[in-house]
């Protein structure tokens, strides 16, 4: 198949960036070092290639990610880094090992009366988020264990952080929510302090292991920070479905595109506006009716998250497509 093949909207990943992406991801945090986020790419597929590189154990956001982990078989190790109030689908998933973020004493009660086995005490480490206090966390722990719970440790995500542009800042803000989360550590015990994401990843030195997700596929607002090496994997294709006097339009809008981080950027083109199906754009150069343009995403995860399906390419042929499986709640 080739890409001129493709029905558009549809999501698009480069094959050698991925590869890039994936390796040098690899080559940095082996192993149990990176539990590999599924929230930005929602896809067992991808989360294979992940395990093909050593990556055994995987962060996941929602009860539907745990799921589709453990029924595609990568349930080794799935920590749901997201509160519930209500565990019995996690309680139920007996082929896999799932481990639930707590961090009040309704969501430890809610892990026990569900049947998971163990969980992580979810610390504040500066994200107005969930979390609880550094000084609460030795309780939380406590009460977590006298209700039966195995308590692995703690974790605590600094994305307040993760965008920051300066290199410099980065550090010292991951240093001071560190030195938060272990202050907890010392209270709670267990083996797992689990924390960071694609912005820390190489900075964050206090954690057992890194949750980060968009490495894999990237975007604009990661692209932007100097320092990462990782590339731009994954855009938008469109089709030009019109072309007016001073602009074209191509067929990706609101729909097929999170605006949450900004416009994405239509390659070779200035974008006016999006509208629900539309991108309307000054082209740089001359376009006709049919030609295909690629948008540069702003954030990966809320547009993946929009999409059925992402095809892998290499030049003009399509060489993998993989369902983004993970979707749904
Ligand atoms: C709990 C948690 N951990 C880690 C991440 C890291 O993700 P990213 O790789 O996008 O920085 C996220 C992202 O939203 C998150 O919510």
């Amino acid at each position: 198949m080739k890409i001129q093949d493709l029905a558009t909207p549809a999501l698009v990943v480069d094959a050698a960036a991925l590869e890039h992406n994936l390796a040098t991801m690899a080559e940095a945090l082996p192993g149990k070092r990176l539990r590999p986020h599924v929230k930005a790419h929602k896809s067992t597929a991808l989360a294979r290639l992940q395990t093909g590189r050593g990556h055994t154990a995987f962060t996941c956001a929602t009860i539907r990610e745990v799921e589709g982990m453990a029924a595609a078989g990568l349930g080794d190790d799935l920590l749901l880094a997201n509160e519930v109030t209500d565990a019995t689908r996690l309680g139920v998933i007996h082929d896999a090992r799932v481990t639930v973020a707590v961090d009040s004493p309704e969501t430890v009660e809610a892990a026990a009366r569900g049947g998971v086995a163990e969980v992580l005490v979810d610390v504040n480490v500066g994200l107005p988020r969930c979390g609880c206090d550094p000084g609460d966390a030795g309780r939380i722990a406590e009460f977590a264990r006298a209700r039966g719970l195995g308590v692995r440790g703690v974790m605590g995500y600094e994305g307040h952080v993760v965008g920051e542009e300066s290199h410099a800042t980065r550090a010292e803000q991951t240093e001071a929510a560190m030195a938060r989360l272990l202050v907890a550590h010392g209270d709670v015990g267990g083996d797992v302090v689990s924390a960071g994401g694609t912005g820390t990843y190489a900075l964050n030195t206090w954690a057992t292991e890194i949750q980060a997700g968009s490495y894999l596929l990237m975007d604009s607002a990661y692209a932007a920070l100097e320092d990462l090496p990782f590339r731009e994997a994954l855009c938008v294709l469109a089709t030009v479905i019109h072309v007016g006097p001073k602009w074209a339009v191509a067929d990706a809008g609101l729909k097929a595109l999170s605006m949450d981080h900004g416009d994405p950027r239509v390659e070779g083109g200035d974008v006016w506006f999006y509208s629900d199906e539309h991108v309307t754009f000054r082209p740089a150069g001359g376009v006709v009716v049919g030609d295909r343009v690629r948008v540069r995403l702003a954030h990966v995860d809320p547009t993946v998250a929009k999409h059925e399906r992402l095809h892998v390419v290499d030049g003009d042929d399509v060489i993998e497509t993989y369902a983004v499986d993970l979707r749904g709640w």
